[in-house]
């Protein structure tokens, strides 16, 4: 067997992302504000086994550790998000002073060690009091974003070169608003609709604020775009279809500014069209510096009897949460999206896969399967690349194992492991093998 080394473009950026409820913990220290997260995990019922974020990684304390975790694994960038209500308590009105500085050190603690700082404005913790005001059903909570962002520019504008507004409209309006899984555990397509529309103009507002803000920087958004094939010719149309409602419903005001017209010519009819307002849509469809993606998903889809698009399972290996792995739809899908909406810059802001990983007896954590995942799926962004794609960058999800929202804190898709009983953390092969790829920007593929 030879093996060959597939270099990444020069000034490629190697990073791992995270977000504030998943690993900050201190919910309530230092003046910060309640979020809907912090008031859903309060509510029985709602995380497996009642777990939290009230400590989480405790990162609100150890950031420095965390830091320097990041620049042992040879990283070049950092995403993280800003916790509105730890900067904004009440979501709008008098910041918190030791809210705004923890993120201002953070960034500076970064700069120090040559890690580019990659913030995210939203990634689902809205201040309490803003839902108390009618959340992303209220149309001024859009405006009351954008006036959060101006904060967080002025705060940390002179430092940071790549903003992302907002973390997976998608899964707020599939998790949060139609299946009630996430906070605010709604379960209504026409409040979803409503909701995503409201969020889609709050990332507008926020992108042109920040063109006025900070010139010279760039502004993009986070979709998590899942890929679907058809396995018969006769599928492709009930395949399109769900790619209509589950991707372009989300991403077409933002990338095309409009909804797509068929879907909601239905959705009107039926009374689940949103509310909007003229201007809304060129108010969305700011002009983007890259497209920041999530991906996670694929599928096989065949058409039933009544034309819509079922699922055929397929043998292929999963992650200990029964995800596909199937790392050829990550190429398949950046070659896709590129061909429908165009060329443009592309960061793959989240990929990564849970696992039930434990410390061994030698102390260390063996996660072999992580490590295949990510050499396939970084096998398929150089090969995108290959393809005329213009990826600049790949984050794993995550840095370390933290709060998986619903599920708790079982699923572990860190590189580096968290004892949570202790704080303690290990890098896990994996995180060890991703560091040699970063530190070469090269990835050794086996012919
Ligand atoms: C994404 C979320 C992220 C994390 C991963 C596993 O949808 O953006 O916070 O939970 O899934």
């Amino acid at each position: 067997m030879s093996k060959k080394t597939s270099r990444f473009p020069q000034g490629f950026l190697w990073g791992v992302a995270t977000s504030a409820y998943q690993i900050e913990g201190a919910w309530n220290e230092d003046g910060k504000g309640e979020s809907i997260w912090d008031r859903f995990c309060h509510t029985p019922g709602r995380i497996a086994n009642g777990e939290t974020g009230d400590v989480a990684c405790d990162h609100y304390h150890r950031w420095q550790e965390d830091g320097e975790l990041i620049a042992a694994l040879h990283l070049n960038a950092y995403r993280f998000s800003i916790s509105w209500p730890r900067v904004l308590p009440e979501g709008r009105g008098t910041p918190n002073p030791k809210g705004l500085a923890f993120y201002d050190r953070l960034v500076d603690a970064l700069l120090a060690k040559g890690v580019a700082p990659v913030v995210t404005l939203y990634h689902w913790d809205l201040p309490q009091a803003v839902q108390d005001a009618g959340g992303w059903l209220n149309r001024r909570t859009a405006d009351w974003f954008a006036e959060y962002a101006e904060l967080v520019y002025r705060t940390l504008g002179d430092r940071v070169r790549l903003w992302i507004t907002i973390n997976e409209p998608n899964v707020v309006w599939s998790c949060g608003y139609l299946l009630g899984e996430h906070a605010p555990g709604v379960k209504d397509r026409a409040t979803a609709n409503q909701a995503l529309h409201h969020i889609l103009l709050a990332h507008g507002k926020a992108v042109e604020a920040g063109r006025a803000a900070l010139p010279g920087t760039e502004f993009g958004i986070a979709p998590n775009i899942e890929h679907f094939y058809a396995v018969t010719e006769e599928a492709r149309e009930a395949v399109e279809r769900k790619r209509l409602q589950e991707v372009a419903w989300h991403l077409e005001p933002v990338l095309l500014g409009k909804y797509p017209e068929e879907l909601w010519q239905e959705y009107e009819l039926m009374g689940l069209a949103p509310l909007t307002r003229p201007g809304d849509l060129e108010r969305i469809h700011q002009p983007l510096d890259f497209l920041a993606i999530n991906f996670y998903f694929s599928g096989f889809y065949d058409r039933d009897g009544r034309g819509r698009a079922v699922e055929v399972s397929r043998p292929m290996p999963r992650t200990g949460l029964g995800w596909p792995i199937y790392p050829k739809a990550l190429r398949d899908m950046l070659i896709d999206v590129t061909a429908r909406y165009g060329r443009r810059p592309i960061y793959i802001t989240e990929n990564g896969a849970a696992f039930d990983d434990v410390i061994g007896p030698d102390g260390g954590v063996h996660d072999p399967e992580r490590v295949e995942y990510l050499r396939g799926h970084i096998n398929a962004v150089h090969e995108a690349i290959e393809a005329g794609v213009d990826v600049r960058g790949y984050f794993v999800w995550t840095l370390m194992d933290n709060f998986e929202w619903a599920r708790g804190y079982k699923p572990r898709f860190g590189l580096v492991y968290t004892d949570y009983a202790t704080g303690r953390r290990i890098i896990k092969d994996s995180g060890r093998y991703y560091a040699e790829v970063a530190r070469t920007n090269g990835l050794v593929v086996c012919l």
